[in-house]
């Protein structure tokens, strides 16, 4: 039996995704995908600290401190930009697509260079679960219409969205693109493979499934796919209180019902394997889903993999007491050979772990940790037939009290593989063993052999990282809680998000008080702050960070940022009183700052480096700061007066592009301007409505919509509400998206004037 210590230098065995994709280069790889992904480096993600030692655009930052604030924040010297956020349309030919919700895992795909897109990049993303108070309103899941449970499975699921840099260096979305692409639960068909596909012996499973659900967090493969995790699957049929009310008798299909594959449904909770090139670049095959990988709450996917050796993928079941699972394939991998590659999740063997002396982290009620910190394990093979759902099935032939003690571990969620093989792995928290705060462990195979599997192969694992209160009084440095995505950058840097949960949030009776909002960490793993975790960004309120991810040449960031406003209590439609219980307006308004009235909206941020703090353009903040009102012009002296008298007003306007269409046919839409003295706003509002022509929906003629003047008794802000006339408001009705020019005119008592303009997009 070997044994080895996790301090030991660990031999390069196999591959971690960046030497692999390296391998793919030498060898040569002959498709697109492979040479794109050649080309990005996927593997080289990241970065290095305040402390790193390896400079690169994320090395050196200052940590920002704990914050409640309904903003996301960056350190000084960084942008961040919302790229695309729920229901902003993205096209693909004549086809409008729309972002959905509660955006997760992410993953960038470069367009091979070369190519008329180099530079440019796919993004992945998943839409892991709806928000019916603010898709539609019905909370209630034993009330919802067919149309609203219609609206909530077109908003989870996957996009693949086109993107690129532009030369203001902010990332845009490319559209129309014919990479664009949408899955939801409504469609397209996946495919199933592997043992139980067409098994007559588990009927629920069949051929396919219609599109995908609950796409928590996944990861990627090096022949330059996209694997996307099932995991709250079991919310769905649910009619009870977090259940989404997708039952036969108002959806029509039992497709969604949680059943065991061989008396009922088992359709979602699987690994789904994606092609995001597949328009254009390499084939047509469909998205699949592997019944080789086991049927539990999926949580991601990472590899090991080497030329000529089986592809192993380790995976977490995200609930309490869930295991940690590896699967071993069949077939090599060949790099370069993709038709090849493309099968080796069909095939294989899983396996879940068994830790000795005990997998949980488990607390005493005083807080006391009264579990062991490291230890050894094993990996126990599940059996075909407790693959359709693997936790109950393998729990039943274990015996409760064996599972407990020895397969349990505390809501593994993200898992990932560091350079040199050592496996990462997110244990967020688990109420049943008293563990609030979390934490990181890492687990070494026998000789570093990631198909190392029987009780003569035992791994070590060790936890590496403790959540929770820190106790230093340095800016950013006061602990995480609750780690979820966990992903390396080049420098060997481990970035770690957390998922503190909305009800706990800013509690001051909760343990994870100190934490106020969700944030970003970067723990650098050498030198003098090596394990220190460095708090890089916070997430508005109740918002989750989710799906880090760096683009090849590790300058830019790609997060999402996942149900902010969760905990609201109202809708936000712009019906009165709408607003009363919403609790962010992220990332159009700012609830704590009182601007911005708007519903919250998870949305995708690119984060990157500025040239220099305060670029024009770029702010680590989002929403940004209101444009600061014009300073007055300096005077000579015995000049004052005159001077004053010729100075034009300043005049800010305070509102995001994307505007609420409902608020502009219902009770108005808030615009917010600052003004530097007394006088007059003329405030006006020219949109552009659709019209009919021959039945098709057209552009019409510009409209001015809105119109009217205020009197601004003192300097300061000023709310103006724009509300068409009644006639217009009915026609508003019959729209989706309005273009529109905001023109403000300030007049000061001088009769001095500044004109502004600000496009708006209401939809
Ligand atoms: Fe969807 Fe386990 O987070
Ligand atoms: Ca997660
Ligand atoms: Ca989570």
């Amino acid at each position: 039996m070997e044994r080895s210590s996790l301090s030991d230098p660990l031999e390069p065995h196999g591959a971690t995704r960046r030497a692999f994709i390296r391998g793919i280069a030498a060898a040569g790889a002959s498709t697109a995908a492979a040479v794109a992904l050649d080309r990005s480096g996927v593997l080289d993600l990241s970065t290095r600290t305040a402390a790193a030692q390896t400079p690169n655009a994320f090395s050196d930052f200052r940590a920002v401190a704990p914050s409640s604030e309904d903003v996301l924040r960056v350190p000084d010297g960084f942008r961040a930009d919302v790229m695309i956020g729920y229901g902003d349309p993205f096209a693909n030919g004549n086809e409008t697509l729309r972002y959905g919700y509660n955006n997760d895992f992410l993953a960038f795909f470069p367009l091979p260079a070369g190519s008329a897109n180099a530079g440019e990049g796919l993004l992945f993303v998943n839409h892991e679960y709806p928000s019916p108070r603010f898709i539609h309103g019905q909370t209630d899941p034993t009330r919802k219409t067919l149309q609203q449970i219609d609206l909530e499975r077109d908003a989870v699921g996957n996009s693949i969205v086109h993107v690129r840099r532009e030369a203001d260096g902010r990332w845009r979305v490319v559209s129309p693109s014919p990479f664009n692409r949408r899955i939801t639960a409504r469609g397209p068909a996946l495919q199933f493979t592997g043992p139980l596909a067409a098994n007559p012996g588990y009927p629920g499973v069949g051929t396919e499934a219609v599109g995908s659900l609950a796409n928590c967090s996944g990861g990627i493969t090096p022949w330059g796919t996209a694997l996307s995790c099932e995991e709250n699957y079991q919310d769905y049929p649910e009619t009870g209180p977090g259940g989404f009310g997708w039952i036969p008798g108002t959806v029509g299909t039992s497709d969604y019902v949680n059943g065991d594959g061989r008396t009922g449904p088992a359709k979602y909770g699987w690994v789904c394997e994606h092609d995001p090139y597949r328009d254009r670049l390499v084939d047509s095959h469909a998205g699949r889903k592997h019944t080789a990988l086991g049927r539990f709450r999926h949580e991601n996917a990472a590899f090991r993999a080497g030329s000529g050796r089986r592809f192993v993928l380790y995976m977490g079941d995200d609930r309490n007491g869930g295991g940690v699972y590896k699967f071993v394939s069949t077939r090599a991998h060949v790099p370069g050979d993709r038709a090849a590659n493309l099968q080796i999740l069909t095939e294989g063997t899983l396996h879940v772990a068994r830790w000795e002396p005990t997998g949980r982290r488990t607390f005493d009620a005083g807080g006391t940790l009264v579990s062991a910190r490291a230890g050894v394990g094993t990996w126990r093979e599940v059996a075909e037939s407790e693959l359709v759902d693997t936790h109950r099935l393998i729990r039943a032939a274990v015996g409760a009290a064996e599972w407990d003690a020895h397969f349990a571990t505390n809501r593994p969620e993200d898992l990932e593989v560091d350079e040199d093989g050592t496996v990462y792995i997110a244990l967020t928290n688990d109420a049943e063993v008293n563990d609030v705060h979390g934490a990181v462990r890492r687990l070494r195979e026998s000789g570093n052999d990631p198909t190392a599997v029987g009780p003569d192969s035992p791994f070590i694992w060790e936890d590496y990282a403790a959540g929770g209160p820190t106790g230093s009084r340095e800016t950013g440095r006061e602990g995480f809680s609750s780690p979820d995505n966990l992903v390396f950058d080049k420098g060997g840097n481990l970035w770690v998000v957390t998922d503190i949960a909305s009800s706990a949030l800013n509690d001051p009776s909760r343990p994870q008080a100190f934490h106020r909002n969700n944030a970003v960490f970067m723990i650098p793993r050498t030198g003098q702050n090596a394990g220190v975790a460095f708090r890089f960004a916070n997430m508005p309120v109740q918002a989750e960070g989710t799906g880090p991810y760096f683009t090849p040449d590790e300058t830019t960031l790609f997060l999402n940022v996942q149900h902010p406003g969760e905990e609201s209590t109202t809708s936000g439609d712009g019906s009165p009183g709408s607003f009363d219980g919403v609790t962010s307006y992220w990332p159009r308004g700012n609830k704590t700052a009182g601007v911005g009235t708007a519903q919250p909206l998870p949305s995708t941020v690119a984060i990157s480096r500025v040239p220099q703090a305060g670029s024009p353009g770029s702010a680590p903040v989002v929403p940004a700061p209101a444009v600061p009102v014009a300073a007055p012009v300096a005077r000579r002296p015995g000049a004052a007066r005159r001077r004053r008298d010729r100075t034009r007003p300043g005049i800010a306007v305070v509102a995001e592009r994307r505007q609420s269409l409902r608020l502009l046919f219902g009770r108005g839409v808030p615009i917010v301007f600052r003004m530097n003295e007394p006088g007059r706003l003329t405030v006006t509002l020219v949109g552009r409505l659709t019209t009919r022509r021959r039945g098709r929906r057209v552009r019409g003629k510009l409209r001015r919509l809105a119109h009217g003047t205020v009197r601004v008794r003192r300097a300061g802000e000023v709310t103006v509400r724009l509300r068409p006339r009644a006639a217009l408001r009915l026609l508003l009705r019959r729209e989706r998206n309005v273009p529109a020019v905001l023109t403000v005119t300030a007049v000061d008592r001088a009769g001095n004037r500044t004109t502004r303009k600000r496009a708006l997009l209401f939809r």
